[in-house]
């Protein structure tokens, strides 16, 4: 069969049938992980009276045929450059031509040579087969005759500005094929789209078989297949997500947010990176007075307001994500340090500023501030704050917790709860060292509650649930609430199995919150838990870790996961 290039915009071809909240997918419920029956899925008790009719009763799970949804892929071109080099070409002065030699399948294949640039490489245009908001999957067989990294990314036109994206890193071997199959969500909005493959170095490099592919987004999950987790859990306490734009721009995204959570965080957003404007705090000339730009805020709490969602505020103090020349004199990113007191006055300045704009714009949507992020050390043995590439401890010592809390009661509204927020809280050094810091300021009535981000394994040890509650109470005997901040689960395998550790882990820990919430005697007061991301493609942990990631409770195509459905059914 000739296997050259076929578009197939009409024939569309079906490679899979999914189902989304269907009970027979892989992964369904089965007894290790509960004795209870199937989950039935019923819609969102509140929703909008519907036109369709209802459901007959019947010996099946219930789910309603209309909201089983059915994930198709359809093919949109596919090549192995058996005859043609079907729309590739060159970046620069490289050459892009057909070798018949070192085909992976077929006849020939794409053929990468007289690389000068690592960028050259070999790219084809998309613009006319991809639409904005649409899911698709890319597949492709790459060999590179040295060892390199391989990337495919994007290049995008929009009026006179280009862009690039990496999409898919692989590492690949001298001489041997690495297979590339992505799910790539389209959600920028450009004047054209390329996609295009490039290596680390200036090697020789193959691909053959390309093949871009659509899921027919008309067939999306409905939310309201099951019930919406933050109603579930509104006696217990809120259900946040961790958003970016993409989670308002993308209207299946947004969708889901606003079903399922009564919380939102911005993941970078509200950071003083997002906030703090270098230019205009140069122009103002205030040496002890930075410039904010509120654009952020007003983008996000405008659309939580019009959602009736609300939303943590992530935050204020931290030594990561925060511009260099904020503590620099004439902010400037190569000067010296402020002294102490000016530096003082920047953090009181700064912490007025957000905190004002938020009283007078945004009292009604935000109902926390992380006042300080991450300031404990990891050990023991020095005094307990971290003092290491943490430009507030050169420029103020252990004391800027105390003066960023002693500014953000003096200028929050009484409505804005302030917590102190950190990583790695159940570690009993951790514990020890955020209970030695905050007993002064929680008995001074300067602070309200601690974020546990907790980001975990999925290793049942990681942390063992005995030293995560010991944490969680040591917070509360301080009189302190707790909120679960930067929830999220780090797997790199999506099999059943996994999917199924997975659902495991994270009834483990809402089983353990709910316990805690539950007791009236243990003093525990749980406000809110935070997933550090919606779908599965948006996880920070796909950057970090350098492999796909399926942390999170729904899929890349705004599935539920089984995970989602089991912390549902134990509030059942
Ligand atoms: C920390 C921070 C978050 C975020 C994550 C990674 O936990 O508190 O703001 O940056 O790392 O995404």
């Amino acid at each position: 069969m000739k296997k050259s290039f076929c578009l197939l915009l009409s024939a569309a071809l079906i490679l899979s049938v999914l189902s989304g909240c269907d009970q027979s997918k892989p992964g369904a419920p089965d007894a290790e992980l509960s004795p209870t029956p199937v989950l039935t899925v019923s819609p969102k008790p509140s929703a909008e009276p519907s036109a369709e009719p209802s459901v007959e009763p019947s010996a099946e799970p219930s789910v309603a045929p209309s909201k089983a949804p059915v994930k198709q892929e359809v093919l949109l071109f596919e090549t192995s450059f058996d005859e043609f080099t079907d729309g590739f070409g060159p970046r620069g002065s490289e050459t892009v031509e057909l070798a018949s030699e070192d085909s992976k399948d077929g006849s020939s294949c794409l053929f990468v040579t007289n690389r000068t640039e690592n960028w050259n490489g070999a790219q084809k245009d998309v613009t006319d087969l991809m639409e904005y908001g649409k899911t698709y999957k890319i597949a492709a067989d790459v060999k590179c005759s040295e060892n390199a990294s391989i990337n495919l990314t994007t290049e995008m036109h929009s009026g006179d500005s280009v862009s690039y994206s990496a999409v898919k890193t692989l590492n690949g071997n001298a001489g041997e094929w690495v297979h590339f199959d992505i799910t790539y969500n389209f959600f920028t909005e450009t004047d054209t789209i390329a996609f295009y493959f490039e290596t680390d170095n200036k090697a020789d490099f193959y691909v053959d078989n390309f093949k871009l592919a659509v899921i027919e987004t008309s067939s999306v999950e409905d939310p309201a297949c099951r019930p919406s987790l933050a109603e579930t859990y509104q006696d217990l306490f809120k259900i946040g997500v961790a958003i970016g734009p993409d989670e308002i721009k993308n209207p299946k995204k947004a969708a889901l947010v606003k079903y399922h959570f009564n919380s939102i965080t911005t993941g970078n957003e509200f950071k003083p990176d997002y906030l703090l404007a270098q230019q205009a705090s140069k122009d103002g000339g205030d040496e002890e007075h930075a410039a904010v730009n509120f654009k952020n805020i007003d983008t996000f709490c405008t659309w939580a307001r019009e959602n009736n969602i609300q939303v943590r505020f992530h935050t204020l103090v931290w030594h990561n994500q925060t511009p260099k020349w904020f503590f620099r004199e004439g902010f400037d990113n190569n000067a010296d340090y402020v002294s102490s007191d000016v530096m003082a006055k920047r953090l009181e300045n700064y912490i007025k500023d957000v905190c004002t704009y938020i009283n007078d714009n945004y009292e009604d949507v935000i109902y926390c501030y992380d006042v300080v992020n991450e300031a404990m050390s990891d050990g023991y043995g020095d005094d307990g704050v971290r003092n290491e590439e943490n430009p507030w401890y050169d420029t103020l010592g252990r004391d800027y917790i105390r003066k960023a809390f002693e500014y953000a009661r003096k200028y929050a509204s009484p409505n804005h709860k302030l917590f102190y927020n950190d990583y790695g809280c159940s570690s009993a050094a951790k514990r020890q060292r955020i209970v030695d810091y905050l007993t002064d300021l929680a008995a001074e009535g300067l602070v309200d509650g601690v974020g546990m981000q907790s980001h975990y394994g999925i290793s049942l040890n990681d942390p063992a649930s005995i030293d995560y509650k010991l944490s969680i109470k040591a917070f509360s005997n301080l009189g302190l609430e707790v909120q679960i901040t930067e929830l999220d689960i780090g797997l790199d395998d999506n099999s059943e199995q996994k999917m199924k550790q997975l659902a495991t882990r994270y009834v483990e820990f809402f089983k353990l919150y709910k316990s805690l919430q539950e007791d009236p005697d243990n003093g525990v007061n749980i406000t809110a838990v935070t997933v550090w991301g919606l779908t599965d493609d948006g996880s920070w942990l796909n950057g970090t870790s350098g492999t796909d990631q399926y942390p999170l409770l729904f899929n890349s195509d705004y599935s539920g996961k089984l995970c989602l459905d089991k912390i549902i059914e134990i509030m059942q």
